[in-house]
């Protein structure tokens, strides 16, 4: 891994291990809304396999297993101690395994996934085509890919890209839509469709779904 992502990755992992206790607490409406949103696009049988990229203190597979109990979800996450509270959250449960580590070191079986999401970390990569590859790589063909991460088309977006470009050194960089639609064809996914959403007057969202042909 290039050393930019590892010192990134070091910084979100301490970054992380730190807010875990506060991190449900904090955000509880912010965390409500962005991972609904992931979920809309959804159509599921109930049965598929999903990949939940940063699955943080595991609300997206809470919300996941209580609409669909049969689902088998991977979580990957840097921090052991956000990991710890999804592992509580969830409890024992032979179809949800969570990882630590970084996404783009954690060992995937290929063609696998039917699913993959990514809610609110896109920002954390400094190299987007690379998570996007390795999601291309792990995903099944027809499989979807959902992003929600906060986004620079809007003033919001521009402002705090530029405010935590300084003062946080746990941050890559806030995308535009204009800019993930031809990374993601890059690596060889099929941008489907994208939606802005707000949470509160702070946070402007989008929401972008790509598929692996
Ligand atoms: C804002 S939290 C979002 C957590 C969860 N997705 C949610 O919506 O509640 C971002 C999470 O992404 C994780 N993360 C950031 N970069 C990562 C990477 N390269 N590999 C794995 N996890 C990462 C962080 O450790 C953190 O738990």
């Amino acid at each position: 891994m290039p050393a930019k992502q590892s010192k990134l990755s070091r910084a979100v992992r301490i970054k992380y291990n730190i807010l875990s206790r506060l991190y449900d607490y904090i955000w509880p409406g912010y965390i409500r809304k962005t991972v609904g949103e992931a979920m809309a696009p959804l159509n599921l049988s109930g049965s598929e396999k999903i990949l939940d990229i940063g699955c943080g203190t595991g609300q997206l597979e809470k919300s996941l297993l209580q609409k669909w109990p049969n689902l088998k979800i991977t979580g990957i996450d840097l921090s052991e101690d956000m990991l710890g509270f999804a592992q509580k959250r969830i409890g024992s449960n032979p179809n949800i395994i969570f990882k630590q580590g970084d996404f783009l070191e954690t060992s995937l079986e290929e063609n696998s996934f039917d699913v993959a999401f990514s809610i609110s970390n896109l920002h954390y990569f400094s190299n987007p085509l690379s998570v996007f590859e390795k999601v291309k790589r792990v995903l099944k063909p027809g499989g979807l890919f959902i992003i929600v991460d906060w986004n620079r088309d809007s003033f919001q977006g521009k402002i705090y890209n530029w405010y935590m470009g300084k003062a946080d050194p746990a941050f890559a960089k806030i995308y535009r839509i204009s800019e993930a639609y031809p990374l993601l064809e890059e690596a060889g996914l099929k941008p489907k469709n994208h939606r802005f959403f707000g949470v509160g007057l702070r946070w402007r969202m989008m929401c972008l779904v790509a598929q692996k042909p």
